[in-house]
């Protein structure tokens, strides 16, 4: 059925999240991050009475996740911008399931023109390609302070306040215009030795910024927990601790049946307020197969979870 051959990205843990939804039967399922449709082309092909919403804010992944579901489309609709702001469509009802694996996509992170790599000529990194803001902004506008800040936070980087200090000094005479010398500037600034290329925090940091990467997961955990989606199965792939970290508090926030402060003697509470179980208290990671043939899975976390019915 798969009529494409030449699939930019490989879908991660693709086996375990199509079993975490293994009881769902009918009604509408929202990839909040669809990117090249390759855990949603096998929910279609799994479950055959769900409806599929699709979501991304970057058109490059629509238009490819489009041909590739041809075969599905009267079962599909795809919706262009930010899941925290796409939630709120009114045709998301019924919800039966949701699935956000979040980050980059291996286009975005290895195709030159969108300025993410190291050895890009350009200094961009926007997933959404109609928006203004970008890297460069973040890099040639933000004081001393709010780039130490961004790559403390977002980066937990080391070297935060020497870095961004080497780069506003390197601005007083240009303006840094791409990722290659932006890449130069923290390489010279910082100590070498790990495993990992010297600037690879930094970059992070300034692509979740771009991005607004954790805004956007805590959005999405306020919607779902206002919601509240009857009996629906939510399951999150995350790629570093920031994400993993609020994706964890929140699952467990929701398990817990007593909320009562913790200085009272006795329940008051009912010990009834839980909104669902966590279907998996610790993360589900990739086999060593898999991160044999996809290097990226490397970092992948599962964590399932099912609302009340
Ligand atoms: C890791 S890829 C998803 C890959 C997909 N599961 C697949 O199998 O092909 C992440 C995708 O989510 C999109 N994305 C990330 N954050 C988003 C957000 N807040 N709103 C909408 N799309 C987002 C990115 O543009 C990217 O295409």
């Amino acid at each position: 059925m798969e009529i494409i051959d030449n699939v930019p990205h490989t879908p991660v843990l693709l086996n375990e999240v199509i079993d975490g939804f293994k009881d769902i039967n009918s009604g509408n399922f929202v990839d909040c991050t669809i990117g090249y449709a390759g855990h949603s082309l096998e929910i279609l092909k799994r479950y055959e009475n769900i409806n599929l919403i699709g979501i991304d804010r970057d058109d490059e992944a629509l238009e490819f996740s489009k041909k590739r579901l041809e075969p599905f489309l009267d079962r599909v609709t795809l919706l262009k911008g930010s899941f925290s702001d796409k939630l709120n469509d009114k045709r998301i009802n019924n919800l039966t399931g949701l699935l956000a694996d979040f980050g980059v996509s291996s286009l975005q992170l290895d195709k030159s023109e969108r300025g993410f790599r190291f050895d890009s000529q350009l200094l961009d990194m926007r997933m959404d390609q109609s928006k203004s803001f970008s890297a460069k902004d973040v890099v040639n506008s933000y004081s001393k302070e709010e780039l130490a800040n961004i790559f403390k936070k977002y980066g937990e980087a080391r070297e935060a306040k020497k870095v961004a200090e080497a780069i506003v000094k390197y601005r007083e005479n240009r303006i840094i215009k791409s990722n290659i010398e932006l890449s130069e500037i923290i390489t010279n600034s910082v100590r070498k030795g790990g495993k990992i290329h010297p600037a690879t925090l930094y970059f992070q940091a300034i692509r979740i910024e771009v991005n607004s990467e954790l805004d956007e997961i805590s959005k999405l955990l306020d919607i779902l927990e206002e919601k509240k989606p009857k009996g629906a199965t939510i399951a999150l792939i995350t790629f570093h601790s920031l994400e993993d970290r609020l994706v964890k508090q929140r699952f467990r926030s929701w398990s817990k049946s007593c909320i009562c402060p913790p200085d009272i003697m006795r329940c008051e509470c009912g010990n009834n307020n839980n909104l669902g179980k966590e279907l998996n208290r610790k993360p589900i990671t990739a086999s060593r197969d898999e991160i044999k043939s996809n290097p990226r899975s490397r970092s992948a976390k599962l964590r399932l979870f099912k609302f009340k019915g």
